[in-house]
């Protein structure tokens, strides 16, 4: 009989296992020939999807993988996020969800290749880009640089990856054909130093270990043979790059030179509605005979909080990879699948400070809960033309969809339930408590201020002032504010300040986002033209860390209080840690208590995946079943959380909500679709505020001229210096008679012809703005050069731009980019720069 069992066991792990059966395939190559990439010696387009393995739940891993391969796809392309592998400093885990090497396996299995962007930065709308919080300890540290200490932690992360997927590279048999050196380097500075060191250590990861005796038995390029050498030379490294495998670089045809290293290959990103001969322009003058790749074909885009939903059409997108594929240029198209941006790993982009939605549906062809969209049936439709044999059908979907009805969450604990030991002193950051996500309570006692004040400080992310425990104000980050007017107190006065971090900044220079409250608070009066500034200094730090474990202790230390809640019994004896949020009128505990946890469950006869609905809640994140299920907040556009089935069960379903602002109603329900496109905004986000208009009918332009028609960057000297804070360009009109204004990008340059800074600018006027379509002003200083400012159909000239600098600058020209698409549409002819 035990001999029988284990016969069983052994068994089932051999049909488990045939995906790592699958890995041990005859070694290959992958290389670049003339115009084209070689698999094994012979042309090959890469046809690669875009997938993130930590954005999909792992029990759905092969069914994504699979509706790519039914879209005609034969590689996936995979980030590796650096800040999930290793979430605290030197602890590893490439397990579960992070089991990066099973995915690969998996994709093998379903006869895709491998492309793997290991960073270490690698971007994707992803917390910090993809680098650990815990870098940000060393304060003076300088990321993506050859910062001793940055470096020193790269190389040990990086090896790491190599044990996982070194014995998954082609020439070892597995199905990883290129991996990708850093992220756009060109659009976060000038560094090839930093760049090489970064495909040296990529190089010797991967650097095949060649056993000469099996290759000269080998019938493929990398045999000793093949190449004409002796058996006792070494075969040349093949893939064009001195490792044997393919190491690339992507970059925007704009700035892939300032960092492009000899010996990589060098590909593009752009996204639908590009000019394709446009974007691969440069790359043929430099190098002739290069494959072509776009090694991101963007299929549609991110949201960001408080801004609509971004889609783009099905038929540019299709069109640009047909018009690719005839020309035989190769491409990754990101997103393929965009998946969830689970727990708290969605980033932030800037200038400004804009955090990404939890959802990264992107508009990808095949949605975020894995469903073939309209998008993915054209894209199929197409993509069979470039197929000898019949697409594989599409797969079924893992689960089927529920709904879950409306339910109440009952249980509640005070935000303040779950502090950690408070440390006094000055003000601290998330770092400096060696916190990396959550919420910081920083309180301390005033003197007695006899009139209202003024409280300034650097605020990450989202402040909640409160005096003697009532709700004064917010300081929102994403609407650039520092300060609010706070009322007279009484010397003793308890402030607090409650501070939530969102995703740290993913893009730019400014991925080095401390969070939690940054440099000093001040509290500024005026008293007879005389100004006074107080600077507290004795301050109670307490870190309230987001993650299940802080959650369930927390309600579990007021178990009780819940119940007393809900029927409003309780009367005057608020636990002291509740905090009050704007209910002053009220004398209801139940009002008055809610920024905090809520717990309640939902039963289920049979599991699927739902949308759970959040539209009466303020602020904070989910979790469900202890799977941490991300951010929600009431402004929107996202206000349902995509709950995949595979982490409920039947009967009985916890949920936890940590709202810091408080619902409006503490009510939840499962809907079968998602809600990704409703903003609950206090008001607009166009910036038509006819007092912002300047006046310039009197006013002389620094320049005055007209654009050249077509895609690309340019310049427009004013011939002279000119000073002003704020920068008006009137576009009088457009290339196309009829069409919309629309530019891409802008900067200015200083008297040294240097770019500058963008980081303090903001839109002050426009009269017209297509906010539908998320064209605002904005978009012409967002670092994206996929974006654009466009006016409103109908809008008639002239169009009026208005920029508030942040203070005056000295400008010497500005630079102008119009729309990235075949014939500039919206691009301005007749233009008048202001500086005032
Ligand atoms: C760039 C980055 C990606 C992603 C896209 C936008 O191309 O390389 O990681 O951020 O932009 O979605
Ligand atoms: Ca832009």
């Amino acid at each position: 009989m035990k001999k029988l069992l284990k016969t069983f066991a052994l068994a089932a792990l051999m049909l488990a296992a045939p995906a790592m059966m699958q890995a041990a395939n005859k070694p290959g190559t992958f290389t670049t020939g003339n115009k084209t990439f070689l698999l094994n010696g012979e042309p090959f387009i890469v046809k690669a999807a875009e997938v993130h393995y930590p954005r999909i739940p792992r029990p759905y891993w092969e069914h994504r993988i699979q509706m790519c391969k039914a879209l005609g796809m034969n590689a996936v392309c995979i980030y590796i996020f650096w800040n999930i592998h290793e979430q605290q400093e030197g602890r590893f885990d490439f397990t579960g969800n992070n089991d990066v090497a099973e995915f690969c396996r998996l994709a093998q299995k379903n006869g895709l290749y491998v492309i793997v962007r290991p960073g270490p930065y690698v971007c994707a709308e992803w917390e910090m880009g993809g680098l650990p919080w815990w870098l940000l300890k060393k304060k003076d540290i300088k990321l993506r640089e050859r910062d001793p200490y940055f470096m020193e932690r790269v190389k040990i992360f990086e090896e790491k990856v190599g044990e996982q997927l070194k014995p998954l590279t082609i020439q070892n048999g597995g199905p990883i054909i290129m991996i990708q050196v850093e992220n756009e380097y060109g659009s976060y500075g000038e560094d090839k130093p930093y760049v090489s060191e970064i495909r040296d250590c990529l190089r010797k990861i991967y650097e095949p270990t060649p056993n000469p005796s099996q290759r000269e038995g080998r019938s493929d390029t990398f045999s000793a043979k093949k190449q004409g050498l002796q058996s006792n030379q070494s075969p040349l490294p093949l893939g064009g790059d001195g490792g044997g495998l393919l190491l690339f670089q992507c970059d925007w045809s704009s700035n892939f030179e300032k960092n492009g290293l000899d010996d990589l290959t060098w590909t593009m990103n752009f996204g639908t509605g590009a000019n394709i001969d446009d974007q691969f322009r440069r790359l043929g003058q430099l190098r002739p005979d290069a494959p072509k790749m776009c090694s991101e074909f963007w299929s549609g885009w991110f949201d960001k909080w408080g801004a609509r939903h971004e889609t783009r059409p099905a038929k540019d997108m299709v069109d640009g990879m047909d018009e690719m594929l005839s020309k035989g240029i190769s491409f990754s198209l990101y997103m393929t699948h965009g998946g969830t941006s689970f727990g708290h790993w969605a980033g932030a982009n800037s200038p400004g400070f804009a955090p990404d939605v939890t959802s990264y549906d992107y508009d990808a062809p095949i949605n975020e809960y894995g469903q073939a969209t309209p998008k993915f049936w054209e894209l199929r439709t197409m993509m069979q033309k470039y197929s000898e044999k019949k697409l594989p059908a599409v797969p079924k979907a893992p689960m089927p969809i529920i709904t879950v009805p409306k339910f109440e969450l009952t249980e509640f604990a005070p935000l303040l339930s779950a502090m950690t030991k408070p440390v006094n002193g000055s003000l601290k950051t998330f770092e400096e408590m060696d916190m990396g996500w959550g919420t910081m309570m920083y309180s301390t006692r005033l003197p007695e201020i006899t009139s209202q004040s003024v409280l300034t400080g650097e605020f990450h992310d989202f402040a909640q002032v409160f005096i003697d425990r009532k709700y004064i104000g917010k300081i929102d980050r994403v609407k650039n504010e520092k300060s609010l007017t706070i009322p007279a107190v009484k010397k003793g006065a308890e402030l607090i300040i409650v501070v939530e971090g969102m995703g740290r900044i993913n893009f730019g220079r400014a991925i080095k986002d401390f969070k939690g409250i940054v440099g000093n608070v001040t509290l500024t009066t005026e008293t007879d033209d005389v100004e006074m500034v107080l600077t507290p200094k004795n301050w109670t730090n307490v870190a309230i860390p987001d993650d299940y474990e802080t959650a369930v202790k927390a309600l579990d230390m007021v178990k009780g209080v819940n119940d007393r809640v809900a029927s409003g019994e309780v009367k005057g004896s608020v636990p002291g840690l509740a905090l009050t949020q704007g209910y002053e009128g009220s004398k209801k505990l139940a009002d008055i208590m809610k920024p905090g946890y809520h717990r309640g469950y939902f039963t289920l006869k049979k599991v699927g995946d739902t949308f759970l609905n959040f539209e009466t809640w303020g602020k904070g994140q989910v979790y469900v079943n202890g799977h941490a299920m991300g951010r929600i907040w009431s402004i929107g556009p996202q206000q349902t959380l995509y709950v995949p089935g595979c982490w409920l069960k039947k009967g009985k379903n916890e949920i936890i909500v940590l709202d810091i602002v408080g619902p409006r109603e503490a009510v939840v329900w499962g809907q079968t679709e998602p809600e990704l496109n409703k903003l609950q905004l206090e008001k607009s986000n166009k910036h038509n505020n006819i007092g912002d208009k300047p006046d310039l009918n009197s006013a002389t332009p620094v320049a005055t001229g007209a654009f050249k028609a077509g895609n690309g960057w340019q310049t427009i000297n004013f011939g002279k210096t000119a000073k002003g804070r704020y920068l008006a360009i009137e576009c009088l009109s457009t290339q196309k008679d009829g069409d919309r204004v629309a530019i891409a990008e802008l900067y200015l340059q200083g008297a040294d012809g240097k770019r500058i800074s963008r980081e303090p600018w903001k839109t002050k006027y426009a009269n017209s703005e297509d906010e539908g379509g998320n064209h605002l002003g904005d978009k012409v200083f967002d670092l994206q050069e996929s974006t654009y400012w466009q006016t409103e159909k109908g809008a008639s000239a002239p169009h009026l731009l208005v920029i508030d600098l942040g203070s005056e600058q000295n400008v010497k020209a500005i630079e102008y980019l119009p729309r990235a698409e075949q014939g500039a549409p919206g691009s301005v002819k007749n233009f008048k720069v202001y500086l005032y």
